[in-house]
C-alpha cells in the first residue's frame, strides 16, 4: 500500500489547525483552534497577536488531531504543512513545529501551498461529484488575502491565469463589515445582514478591469464608503449601528456586486478555456448566495468544499500534501517560509 496517512498542519493566518486525513480524502480528525474572537477587539488580524497565539495553541492542536485520530507519529506517512502565501510569523510556527516533527519521527515532511489547500478541501466531500468530472478543471480560489482563477490540469499542476490587482474578495467583505459596524470576520456578518434585506437599496457597479479578466475590489469599497458616509452610518462616534435595516440593505447590495462579478468572471474565463468543471473554495467559497449563484448559473459542474472546510483548516493541507507527493515525498530540512507565494509555484 503507498503512502496514505497524512498529518497536515496549518498556521498561516488566524486559525491554529491539524488533522489527520487518510488517503487524500477520508478526514480521520480535524481540529481548528481559531483566534477570531481574538482579532475582532482590533477589527482585523494583528499579525502579532496572531503568531504568539499560534506558538501558545500548536502543540495542543497537534496533540489533540493525533489522539483523536487514535494515532502515535510512526502511524503517519507524511507531515504535510503550509509553508506560504500567509503572514511571516504565523507561517514560520506551523512549519518550525513540523519540521520538529519530521526530524524527530523519520516521517517524511511535506510543503503546501495554501492556496493549493484551498483546492483540496474539495476532495474531502463525502460524496464527491469530482469523481466523474476530468480535468483540466478552472479553481477560483477566494479568500482573505486572496481572489485568483487558477488552471488545474491535472494533480498538483496549476497555473495563475486571473488574480485581483489590489483587495481580495474576503478582504472587501471584512473592510464593508468595519465601515458598517458589524463584526469580524465580516464575511459570515454581511452574508447575515443581506439575509434579512428586501432588496431595496440602489445596487452598486460591477468593477470590471479594462481589457482583462483580473478582478479589482478596492473601488468598490470605495463606494461603499461613500454610500455609508451619504447616509451618516459612517464615521460612528461609536461601535454600535443605528439603522440596522439600512446596513441589512446596504450589506445585501454590496454582497450581490461582489457575487455577480465573481460569478461573471468564472464563467467567462471558464468558457474561455474550456475547462470541464469549476471548483470554488476559499473562505468566500462558505458564502450561500455565492454557492447558489454559481450553480444556478454555470453551465459546467461546479464543485465546492462544504462551509466549515472552505475557511482555513488542517484537513485541505493533508490533502493536497497526499495528492502533490503521492509518488515522491520530500524531506527539505533547509525549507522556509515564503509568504508571497503564489499558486502554481513551488518556489524553491
Ligand atoms: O480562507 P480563509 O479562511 O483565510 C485566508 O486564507 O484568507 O478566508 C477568510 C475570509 C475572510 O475574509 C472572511 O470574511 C471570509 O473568508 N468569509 C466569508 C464567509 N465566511 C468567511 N465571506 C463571505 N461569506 C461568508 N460566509
Ligand atoms: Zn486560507
Amino acid at each position: 500500500m503507498d503512502k496514505k496517512i497524512i498529518l497536515g498542519i496549518e498556521t498561516s493566518c488566524d486559525e491554529t489547525a491539524a488533522a489527520v486525513v487518510d488517503s487524500g480524502t477520508k478526514i480521520i480528525s480535524n481540529i481548528v483552534a481559531s483566534q477570531a474572537s481574538l482579532h475582532a477587539t482590533f477589527g482585523g488580524i494583528v499579525p502579532e497577536v496572531a503568531s504568539r497565539q499560534h506558538i501558545l495553541a500548536i502543540s495542543t492542536v497537534i496533540n489533540a488531531a493525533m489522539s483523536e485520530a487514535e494515532m502515535k507519529i510512526n502511524d503517519l506517512d507524511g507531515i504535510a504543512v503550509t509553508y506560504g502565501p500567509g503572514l511571516a510569523g504565523s507561517l514560520l510556527v506551523g512549519l518550525n513545529a513540523a519540521k520538529g516533527l519530521s526530524f524527530g519521527s523519520s516521517v517524511p515532511l511535506l510543503p503546501v501551498n495554501h492556496l493549493e489547500g484551498h483546492v483540496y478541501a474539495t476532495w474531502l466531500n463525502e460524496s464527491n461529484k469530482l469523481e466523474e468530472i476530468d480535468f483540466p478543471l478552472l479553481c477560483l480560489i477566494v479568500s482573505g488575502g486572496h481572489t485568483d482563477l487558477a488552471l488545474m490540469s491535472a494533480h498538483g499542476q496549476f497555473k495563475l491565469i486571473n488574480r485581483t490587482r489590489d483587495d481580495a474578495a474576503g478582504e472587501a467583505f471584512d473592510k464593508a463589515a468595519r465601515v458598517l459596524g458589524l463584526g469580524y470576520p465580516g464575511g459570515p456578518e454581511i452574508q447575515k445582514a443581506a439575509e434579512k434585506a428586501k432588496g431595496t437599496e440602489k445596487p452598486f457597479p460591477r468593477p470590471k478591469v479594462k481589457n482583462s479578466n483580473d478582478f479589482s475590489f478596492s473601488g468598490l469599497k470605495t463606494s461603499l464608503i461613500q454610500r455609508a458616509v451619504d447616509k451618516r452610518i459612517y464615521p460612528r462616534e461609536d461601535d454600535t449601528c443605528v439603522d440596522s435595516e439600512l446596513v441589512n440593505e446596504i450589506s445585501f447590495a454590496f454582497q450581490e456586486a461582489v457575487v455577480d462579478t465573481l460569478v461573471d468572471r468564472t464563467l467567462k474565463v471558464a468558457s474561455e478555456l474550456s475547462v470541464k468543471g469549476i471548483i470554488v473554495s476559499g473562505g468566500v467559497a462558505a458564502n450561500s448566495c455565492l454557492r447558489s449563484r454559481i450553480e444556478e448559473k454555470s453551465p459546467l459542474p461546479v464543485v465546492m468544499p462544504k462551509p466549515a472546510l472552505c475557511t482555513d483548516n488542517g484537513a485541505m493541507i493533508a490533502s493536497a500534501g497526499y495528492f502533490k507527493f503521492k509518488e515522491l515525498p520530500l524531506t527539505k530540512w533547509d525549507l522556509d517560509i515564503l509568504p508571497g507565494l503564489r499558486i502554481g509555484e513551488q518556489g524553491f
